[in-house]
């Protein structure tokens, strides 16, 4: 059975870490028009906390991928679950993801998406894993970094579950692998 830890990341800390992004993200791109693409599940929650606080003009879209890893940087393969509504060629593309862990779906989805032309891509993070990663990966924008364990609440999910919770928790699974 699972179980999930005391409080790790306060809903307080999480929501200072999105101001500050929102902040950063608003004043690089002043001027422009963004397309910001949130990756479902995870990121729905930090996605609606961002973009309210984001202060230029944008178009909200949703993607779902999974990455498949099989131990070297080009390989690394995406399948679309659900794609695009909207066309990102000429626009700049701000890619928001729950967390960065090994980097390979990142590193996957900016490659397909490049391929469609857009005038930039940037991703916003909010939680990274860096001692995680497997490619040499780093987002544009990163809300908080996290040690090696394996967190749930804020959109993140085990097993479908815990995305609801306000603040982050560690799961411990015992006697089993996560
Ligand atoms: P990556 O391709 O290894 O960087 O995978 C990142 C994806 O793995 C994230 O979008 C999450 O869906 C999932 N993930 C990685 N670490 C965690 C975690 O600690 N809790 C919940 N999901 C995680
Ligand atoms: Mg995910």
């Amino acid at each position: 059975m699972e179980r999930i830890s005391d409080v790790i990341i306060s809903r307080d800390e999480i929501a200072a870490a999105v101001n500050r992004l929102a902040r950063e993200i608003s004043e690089d791109y002043q001027g422009k028009e963004l397309v910001v693409i949130g990756i479902l599940k995870g990121a729905a929650v930090f996605l609606a906390d961002l973009i309210r606080k984001i202060d230029c003009p944008m178009i909200m879209d949703f993607m779902q991928v999974s990455s498949y890893y099989n131990g070297t940087v080009s390989s690394g393969n995406v399948r679309i679950k659900k794609d695009l509504d909207y066309d990102i060629s000429g626009k700049d593309v701000l890619i928001v993801e729950d967390i960065i862990d090994s980097g390979v779906t990142m590193q996957c989805l900016i490659r397909e998406l490049f391929a469609r032309n857009p005038n930039s891509i940037k991703v916003a993070a909010a939680f990274d894993k860096p001692s995680r990663r497997k490619v040499d990966f780093k987002a544009d924008y990163v809300g908080i970094e996290v040690p090696d364990e394996f967190i749930v609440g804020y959109g993140l999910d085990y097993a479908g579950k815990y995305r609801n919770l306000p603040d982050v928790c560690v799961l411990e699974v015992d006697g089993g692998d996560k």
